[in-house]
């Protein structure tokens, strides 16, 4: 797996980073959000389904823990915080979405035994108030994100 890492300084650049790797989502992608809360795996997700064309609210699914998107592409985004057990997992019915859809699962690293492998896996820290270091590790193509294009 390639893994890559950009900083980025502020809000703006997390959502010019997701217009990035939007444009080589074609579906049926599974996309790992990894990071301590408040990271900005919700941002990132917002920024994502914006960049795939969607222009609707996107609730943060902590508390409902799926919710079904259709972007140019379809998206469905989890959010395992709240389970206790991965096989809780297995009663979701996800299957259905295993045609077509991307994935963007926030804490997918709490239960990855019950989940899919990932294609892609996003991981934030906390580097400042607007300041994120995040490391994307996954298909060749992710070195196309070139660190110097965030000015660093
Ligand atoms: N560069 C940045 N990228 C993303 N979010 C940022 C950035 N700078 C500041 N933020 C802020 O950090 C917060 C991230 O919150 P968000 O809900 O996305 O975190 P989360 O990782 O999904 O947390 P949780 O585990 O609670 O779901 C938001 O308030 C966002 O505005
Ligand atoms: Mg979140």
């Amino acid at each position: 797996m390639e893994k890559v890492q950009i900083m980025v300084k502020n809000q703006e650049q997390t959502s010019l980073l997701a217009n990035k790797i939007a444009r080589h989502l074609k579906g049926n992608e599974i996309i790992f959000l990894q990071g301590q809360l408040g990271a900005g795996k919700t941002f990132l997700a917002r920024s994502l389904l914006k960049a795939l064309g969607f222009e609707g609210e996107v609730v943060s699914p902590t508390f409902i823990l799926q919710s079904e998107y259709q972007a140019n592409l379809p998206v469905l985004h989890l959010d395992l915080y709240r389970l206790e057990h991965g096989e809780e997992i297995d009663d979701l019915g996800l299957e259905e979405y295993l045609d077509n859809y991307v994935w963007l699962v926030e804490w997918a690293d709490r239960f990855p035994r019950n989940l899919p492998e990932p294609d892609l896996i996003i991981s934030l820290f906390i580097e400042g108030e607007e300041e994120r270091r995040i490391i994307l590790q996954g298909k060749p193509w992710i070195r196309s994100l070139k660190n110097d294009d965030f000015g660093n």
